[in-house]
């Protein structure tokens, strides 16, 4: 497998993932329709000239064709990427995300082609809430938080907690392995399950073999910092260099798994040059929450700011509280490890992000959740 096709090759995963490949000797197509969200000035100035671009929906079945055609591998990148977006733009999102999966399936089911291994992009997102511990009932799934849970505890505070689905006890965090019952509470998170579900069903039907990466919270180089519709990282960093504190939803004790880009990378090449990943779901993640309010800090000092994190106590209806990878599967099976720690990831992504054009429009997005009623 030489030729590898990279939809959503122009993104921020995607470019640093067509670099890899490029330097591992690999020829590289990139397909990307450069959504204006996600590129606002056009083609990006880091896709690298070595691949080969080709500017195109995977909404649009003829197109994507031509391009799944000549490849030997496909990494299915291309997708809308925003959790709160997506509970409005609902069509859009399921277009892009399972219609376009769809066509990809159907052309990998019924055209002449020579591929021979999928990588399908999954999320954390389609956990929900993440696995907890129960003291009295063990091991617990809690189900997605409604605004009522926000209500005062026995000591007359803010319970920003979920609590035991079975006995309403306190519980805690636990990682989170990939076979904790799924709890999609997006429809971004819907399409990512739609999406991977169905990618796996097509591979072990026609034997072809499929792989699907859970990615946690991605953050490093060239995540857009002008698109205030994902990555939280990007938005605070956004907000830090304009001078503006970053705006954490609730008490900002609520927690995620952040993963360097680069490992991500290494994830994403060794399930392709790996059979034994084939037919398999894997978490890549850290393992190690951290609290968003302590990233919000963290940035802030990285761009050495003088300003405060504003927390808004407020709930982003469909957030989940709290979820983390478990990384047994993909330590055991292909001998993965993250090698970047959050302060070192963090560092050369404050060097870059000084650099980066960063559009402020973090208050246009937060304004459309507000007048959707989601917080
Ligand atoms: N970044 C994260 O933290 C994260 C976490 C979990 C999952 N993921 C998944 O990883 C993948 C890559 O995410 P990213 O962070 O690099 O996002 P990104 O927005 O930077 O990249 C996505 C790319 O897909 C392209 N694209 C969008 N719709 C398209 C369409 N209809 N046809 C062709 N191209 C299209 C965009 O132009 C963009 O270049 C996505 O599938 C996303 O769901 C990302």
């Amino acid at each position: 497998m030489r030729r590898i096709l990279v939809t959503g090759g122009a993104g921020f995963i995607g470019s640093h993932l067509v670099d890899e490949l490029l330097r591992r000797g690999y020829r590289v197509t990139v397909f990307d329709n450069l959504d204006r969200q996600v590129h606002p000035a056009g083609l990006p100035d880091y896709l690298n000239l070595k691949s080969t671009f080709i500017r195109g929906d995977v909404r649009s079945r003829r197109a994507l064709k031509e391009a799944v055609c000549q490849a030997e591998a496909v990494v299915h990148l291309a997708a809308a990427v925003g959790v709160g977006q997506s509970q409005y733009e609902i069509a859009h999102y399921v277009e892009s995300n399972i219609q376009g999966t769809a066509n990809l399936l159907d052309i990998l089911v019924n055209a002449r082609h020579p591929v021979k291994k999928l990588l399908v992009a999954s999320s954390m997102s389609i956990y929900g809430e993440g696995l907890y511990e129960c003291e009295k009932c063990g091991r617990v799934k809690p189900a997605l938080r409604q605004e009522a849970e926000k209500c005062p505890n026995k000591e007359g505070k803010e319970n920003w907690e979920p609590a035991c689905p079975h006995c309403q006890g306190e519980i805690k965090p636990l990682p989170t392995p990939e076979d904790t019952p799924l709890l999609a509470n997006s429809i971004y998170a819907i399409t990512k399950k739609e999406q991977e579900e169905m990618a796996l069903l097509i591979g072990r039907t026609y034997g072809l073999p499929v792989v699907a990466l859970r990615f946690f919270n991605v953050y490093g180089p060239r995540q857009s910092l002008s698109n205030p519709y994902t990555g939280v990282t990007a938005i605070f960093l956004s907000r830090v260099k304009n001078n503006r504190p970053p705006v954490v939803y609730e008490d900002g004790w609520q927690t995620r798994d952040f993963i360097w880009v680069g490992d991500v990378v290494r994830a994403c090449v060794r399930c392709l040059e790996s059979e034994r990943a084939d037919y398999q779901v894997f978490n890549v993640g850290t393992g190690k929450p951290v609290a968003i309010r302590e990233m919000a800090e963290m940035v802030i000092k990285l761009l050495k700011k003088k300003l405060k994190p504003e927390i808004t106590y407020s709930f982003r209806k469909g957030d989940v509280r709290h979820c983390y990878a478990d990384t047994t599967r993909i330590h055991q099976c292909l001998g993965f490890t993250v090698r970047t720690s959050l302060e070192q990831g963090l560092r050369r992504l404050a060097s870059w992000a000084r650099k980066a054009p960063a559009e402020d429009r973090f208050e246009q997005a937060a304004r459309e959740l507000k007048e959707k009623g989601l917080t």
